[in-house]
């Protein structure tokens, strides 16, 4: 029975280098993780891909073979063949590897690899999710860290000796920007597992934290069923969750006072659309009569949030970009009345998703666009993963709808229809909780709704 090490915690906390010691110590082998999540970064730049752009990133994934293997003792990466070991340890590489991991298909296509590798071999591996999602079942977990000022200066006299110009400020700036990125990410962020041990490794030599896992490791094999917790765990394991599913409730019934000025509001704002615009509705025997359901819509216009609610009973919210809220006061006002929330775009940040379930529990009814941004000419884009992500973890109703006008602009007089189609239920579907298989399944289910409302 082969033991697993899972070695977790922030960029420069010594993981790879103390990792390297225990394996050698221990006879095991060494498994960076880190440098597959790099690989993708640096394959997705060399097609030209923005790494910035989870659709971009992930439709370059199907032509890629990342591999490790080990030269001399020493673990490389091959990519389609290449070894890219030496190429993929520059800061921008780090910064895009970062970036890369935050999107749930670039975690999903590295997970077996991962598991594959722990199942056939005595290994210590490092990485950031490890603990928490990768090898849930280790024998033995350990959360490593540092202050950042210290793992800024480990990391500045690395580069400084290998000739790199960076400065100890823009290190320091640079590692906090990826602890960012890296702890507030919706998927697998990182985070200590709680059955891991806490090594704080800012005043402790690398021969003092290499022992203190060796003596852990030293510690499970003296058990006798020592290695038990790792025979549960199957490499094909596709289906671990990537956030835990929390149904909503209900039978919340919203706020009555918003309730009230939604069922004053509504008629007024619906006489002033249709005064407007050339305003029609399809499949509105499709809409919800109760909340708590998402709305999942192409984007055409700023006026989208209120085009969709005037056929919901109940209120809506819908995320609007950070941006827009520091317009002007009234505008503000009037998208907050109307349900808006921030959002920062591109984060990935968890707060976005708490706040959502948090909607869709006070009963209110959650608009997504999944695209996340306006499209000129109409035609339907690549989703983003984060409406399925809320739909699989809420187990809530997803409504497609589709808003169609000729033309750019949204002006005086223009004809819009706005159909609405049939729910799309997570439980249906078979998709009752939030794994990579399932959050494609429900993402390409819902934008293939969207796409047919569209003509
Ligand atoms: O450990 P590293 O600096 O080589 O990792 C590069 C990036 O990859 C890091 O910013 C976060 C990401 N990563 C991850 O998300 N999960 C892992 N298991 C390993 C690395």
């Amino acid at each position: 029975m082969s033991i697993n090490v899972a070695l977790d915690g922030p960029s420069g906390a010594g993981k790879s280098t103390i990792a390297k010691t225990v394996a050698a110590k221990l006879g095991f082998v060494y498994v960076d993780t880190g440098a597959l999540y790099r690989s993708i970064a640096y394959y997705a730049i060399t097609r030209g891909a923005d790494v910035n752009d989870g659709a971009q990133v992930a439709a370059v994934l199907d032509g890629l073979a990342v591999r490790l293997t080990y030269i001399e003792g020493a673990q490389a990466v091959l990519v389609n063949g290449e070894n890219v070991s030496d190429k993929i340890r520059t800061p921008e590489i780090s910064m895009a590897a970062s970036a890369v991991s935050k999107y749930p298909e670039v975690r999903a296509f590295l997970l077996d690899t991962q598991r594959s590798i722990a199942a056939e071999n005595d290994i210590i591996m490092d990485g950031r999710d490890i603990g928490t999602v990768v090898l849930p079942n280790a024998q033995v977990k350990v959360f490593l860290t540092a202050s950042a000022e210290e793992r800024a200066n480990r990391r500045y006299k690395e580069l400084s000796e290998k000739g790199d110009p960076s400065t100890y400020e823009e290190v320091l700036a640079d590692i906090n920007q990826r602890d960012y990125n890296d702890t507030h990410r919706e998927i697998a962020p990182l985070k200590q597992a709680e059955d891991a041990t806490l090594v704080d490794s800012t005043s402790m030599t690398i021969e003092q934290a290499a022992d203190e896992i060796v003596r852990l490791v030293n510690a499970v094999r003296e058990q006798p069923d020592g290695s038990k917790k790792k025979s549960e765990l199957k490499c094909s394991d596709r289906h671990k969750p990537v956030m835990e599913v929390r149904p909503i409730t209900k039978t919340h019934k919203i706020n009555p006072i918003r309730q009230g000025f939604y069922n004053v509001v509504r008629p007024f704002v619906r006489f002033i659309f249709k005064h407007f615009f050339e305003l029609s509705y399809e499949g509105v025997e499709n809409v919800p009569t109760d909340g708590g359901n998402i709305f999942a819509s192409n984007h055409r216009s700023y006026g989208d949030p209120v085009f969709i609610a005037l056929m919901t009973r109940v209120p809506i919210s819908y995320m609007a970009k950070e941006e827009l809220f520091k317009q002007n006061i009234f505008f503000t006002l009037l998208i907050k009345a109307w349900g808006a929330f921030p959002v920062v775009r591109g984060t990935g940040d968890t707060a976005v998703i708490d706040t959502s379930i948090e909607k869709l529990e006070s009963g209110r009814n959650l608009v997504i666009f999944p695209e996340g941004t306006r499209s000129k000419d109409g035609k339907v884009g690549k989703g983003k993963t984060g409406v399925a992500l809320i739909a699989a973890v809420a187990q809530t109703k997803v409504v497609p709808v589709g808003i169609n006008f000729e033309g750019e602009k949204l002006c005086r007089k223009k004809k819009v229809v706005v159909r609405y189609g049939k729910p799309i239920d997570p439980a249906e579907l078979g998709t009752t909780d939030a794994s990579p298989k399932n959050l494609k399944i429900l993402k390409k289910e819902i934008m293939n709704s969207i796409t047919e409302l569209v003509h």
